[in-house]
């Protein structure tokens, strides 16, 4: 492949709709797939409510959000949308037998030559790769949220990516004005995931002992380290669901050190999920004021 010209984005959620937005922005060819219109709609409305921002704030012209809209091509066939595509990236919820299930769909449409990304925080790439019987193309290309602001794609290569899809990964961040961080070795939660779960569990630790309270642990973290939320309230906008579902896959990697806190567990059998429910560790009744829950 000369140069990466055409994306297919499998998924039009939180990440995907920001994936194809910041491909269509770099000048890319995109296919925006979901499995219903109304989803895709959903996405198309994100990616046009971004590009107004960027017109609002004089980082792109009308002319230049049109076009990046015009660039982007939706549909609902997802072996249409990858047949031309020279990397096509997978961004369906974080379940290992759907990702494997989509693969084999992609692998079955791709070109030969297509590289097959997967935008999984934290699941193994050799295992989605093992679905399909073309393992070399598979790579981990992890986004971050929002894709049109963070600079970091984690390139994840699995057991058996091979040089040139590593390649074409690297040159798709380039493309997009990111830069790369390569885990070598595909080990569960890669780099950024098992760190960002250390600092959090550590965190809810400190909480549960009394250490300090959850403001002051957010406001020692965000301002102390320059992060631009403290790792409490990070995990409410995560979801403590998706923090709990880390932390069991994490320690059944590596052991007790990624115990999750008793808090966390009771907290997501109450149904307590964070933003989304409207409640976490802090309380969203005023959304611009949350309050601790305890
Ligand atoms: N949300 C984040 O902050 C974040 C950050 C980094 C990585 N990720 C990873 O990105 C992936 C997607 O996360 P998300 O937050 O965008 O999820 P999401 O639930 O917002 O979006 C997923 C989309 O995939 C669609 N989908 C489901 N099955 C499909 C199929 N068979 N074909 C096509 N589309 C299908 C859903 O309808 C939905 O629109 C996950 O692997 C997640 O771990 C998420």
């Amino acid at each position: 492949m000369a140069e990466i010209q055409s994306i297919a984005v499998i998924g039009a959620g939180t990440m995907g709709n920001g994936i194809a937005q910041v491909s269509a922005m770099s000048g890319l060819d995109v296919t925006l797939v979901d499995t219903q219109d109304s989803f895709i709609q959903r996405g198309m409305d994100n990616v046009k409510t971004s590009l107004a921002r960027f017109v609002k704030a004089q980082k792109l012209t009308q002319a230049q959000a049109d076009a990046a809209v015009a660039r982007i091509r939706t549909s609902t066939s997802l072996s249409d949308a990858v047949k031309d595509a020279d990397i096509i990236v997978e961004v369906v919820p974080e379940k290992i037998d759907l990702k494997q299930a989509v693969f084999q769909q992609i692998a079955r449409a791709a070109k030969p030559d297509a590289v097959l990304a997967t935008n999984t925080s934290q699941l193994s790439i050799t295992a989605i790769a093992s679905a399909i019987d073309r393992p070399q193309d598979v790579i981990g290309t992890h986004f971050f949220n929002p894709p049109v602001m963070m600079k970091l794609v984690e390139v994840v290569r699995g057991l058996q990516t091979s040089d040139r899809a590593l390649g074409v990964a690297l040159a798709l961040a380039k493309k997009l004005g990111k830069e790369a961080a390569v885990c070598k070795r595909d080990t569960v939660g890669f780099i950024t995931t098992r760190a960002a779960a250390a600092l959090r569990l550590e965190c809810l630790r400190m909480l549960e002992e009394g250490v300090a309270s959850m403001e002051d642990i957010d406001r020692a973290i965000r301002l102390g380290f320059n992060h631009p939320m403290g790792p409490i309230e990070l995990t409410d906008f995560n979801g403590l669901d998706v923090a709990l579902f880390n932390a069991m896959s994490l320690r059944d990697a590596y052991g007790e050190r990624f115990n999750p806190p008793q808090s966390l567990v009771t907290r997501v059998k109450a149904g307590q999920l964070g933003r989304k429910t409207g409640a976490g560790w802090y309380d969203y009744t005023d959304p611009k004021a949350p309050k601790p829950t305890q």
